[in-house]
Order: structure tokens, then C-alpha cells, then sequence
């Protein structure tokens, strides 16, 4: 059996690439969490039984190579509180995107922030890329001020970018995050995470 891909992040923090057991934790969050994570993300309503999480994960396992997908569970302790991926991987360009939601009472404490430096930090280290770019509907600011802080550039806007479940489309922001500009500043913002000792 492969062995687990985990990223440390600190003594109570880590993400493991996410495995069929994690299903019924996932589902419990999204099922429970419907009206917070289903305003920016379509696919929980279409996740109506923990059967269709299985699923997801499942079709992540399957994957032939080139893998296009990799899927992290973040922990904390014990706990899986939400999921971080990186997402079309294009090895023949260096390229791939970053998606993320954290369970709604463990917002606000720079989790999904440290979650996302340990996964562009595995971005450029291990799958060797040039780029990375993360999207946010321009009116969830609570997304966009993570690719902010970390020093993305935002390249514009990506007009009726996504479907929601409800029908109407949303503009994405569109920020990148390049290999050289990561080597410049992944000193000062490994640092100031606490991260540093980890990566
Ligand atoms: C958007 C979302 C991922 C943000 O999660 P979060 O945990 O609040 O984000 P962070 O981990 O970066 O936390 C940032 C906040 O923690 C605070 N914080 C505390 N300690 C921190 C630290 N050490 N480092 C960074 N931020 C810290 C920041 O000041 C910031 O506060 P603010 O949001 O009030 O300005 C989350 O709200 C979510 O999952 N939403 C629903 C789904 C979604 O929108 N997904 C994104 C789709 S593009």
C-alpha cells in the first residue's frame, strides 16, 4: 500500500492526503454546514449523502496518471475540519490551482491560511511548479484576503466564472502565485507563520 502524504504544519496541525475513511467526517460537516459552505462552493448541493462523498473521494483514489488532483485533509488533533486541494495539475505547463473551506467554527484562526502556505510550499518544492493560482468569487472576501496576504498577484476577473446551485453565475478574482516570487518572500512568510521549523 502507498504510504500517506502528510505536511506537517505545527504541533496541532496537519494535512493528510484524504482517504475513504475520512467520508462520514466530511459529510457530517457539509450536511450540517449547508447554508455557510454551500453559498460559495456548488458541489454541497449536490452532496446529499455521505454515499456521494465516498464517491468524490473514491474518484481521487482512482486517478490515472497524470494525476490532476491531490485532496488534503486538514487536522487539527484529532479532528478533520476541512479540506484543502490542489487542483488541475498541468505538469506539462507547471501549473495548478488551490481550493479550500475550513468548518465554519474554526474560521478566523489562520488555519486555512498556514493550510495554504504548507500546500505552495509543496506546490513548488515536491510537484516542481511555476505557478500557482487561486480563484475566489470577487465577493467572498473572506477567501480573497488569504491569496492577499500572502502576496499573490490579483491578474483580474473572470467574468460568470462559476454556476451555483442556485442558478446565477459568480465573477472569480484571479490571483498567482509564481516559483521565483515564492523563493523571494517564502523566508518572511514561513517565518512569520511559525512554519518555518516545520517545511
Ligand atoms: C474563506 C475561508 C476558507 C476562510 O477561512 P479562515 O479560517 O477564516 O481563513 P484564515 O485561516 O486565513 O483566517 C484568517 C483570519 O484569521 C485571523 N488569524 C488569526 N491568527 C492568524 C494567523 N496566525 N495567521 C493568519 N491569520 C490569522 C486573521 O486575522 C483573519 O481574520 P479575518 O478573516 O477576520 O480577517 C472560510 O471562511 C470558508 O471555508 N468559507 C466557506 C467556503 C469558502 O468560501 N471557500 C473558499 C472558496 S474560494
Amino acid at each position: 500500500m502507498a504510504s500517506k502524504l502528510i505536511l506537517p504544519i505545527n504541533n496541532e496541525l496537519h494535512l493528510r492526503e484524504i482517504e475513504v475513511s475520512d467520508a462520514p467526517a466530511i459529510f457530517h460537516i457539509i450536511n450540517t454546514q449547508r447554508e455557510y459552505l454551500g453559498k460559495w462552493l456548488p458541489f454541497v448541493a449536490a452532496t446529499e449523502s455521505w454515499e456521494d462523498t465516498y464517491a468524490f473521494i473514491q474518484s481521487v483514489k482512482d486517478q490515472k496518471v497524470p494525476v490532476v488532483q491531490i485532496v488534503f485533509s486538514i487536522y487539527r488533533d484529532k479532528n478533520l475540519v476541512g479540506l484543502i486541494s490542489v487542483l488541475n495539475i498541468d505538469q506539462g505547463n507547471r501549473k495548478a490551482e488551490i481550493g479550500y473551506w475550513i468548518s465554519q467554527n474554526e474560521q478566523h484562526q489562520g488555519i486555512v491560511t498556514k493550510s495554504v502556505l504548507a500546500v505552495i510550499n509543496y506546490c513548488f518544492t515536491d510537484l516542481m511548479l511555476n505557478r500557482v493560482q487561486i480563484r475566489c468569487g470577487t465577493e467572498n472576501l473572506s477567501s480573497r484576503k488569504i491569496p492577499e496576504r500572502l502576496g499573490f498577484t490579483l491578474e483580474g476577473v473572470e467574468r460568470d466564472s462559476e454556476l451555483m446551485s442556485d442558478g446565477h453565475f459568480v465573477d472569480h478574482a484571479v490571483y498567482s502565485l509564481l516559483w521565483i516570487e515564492w523563493m523571494e518572500r517564502k523566508d518572511r512568510l514561513l517565518n512569520s507563520s511559525g512554519l518555518y521549523k516545520t517545511l
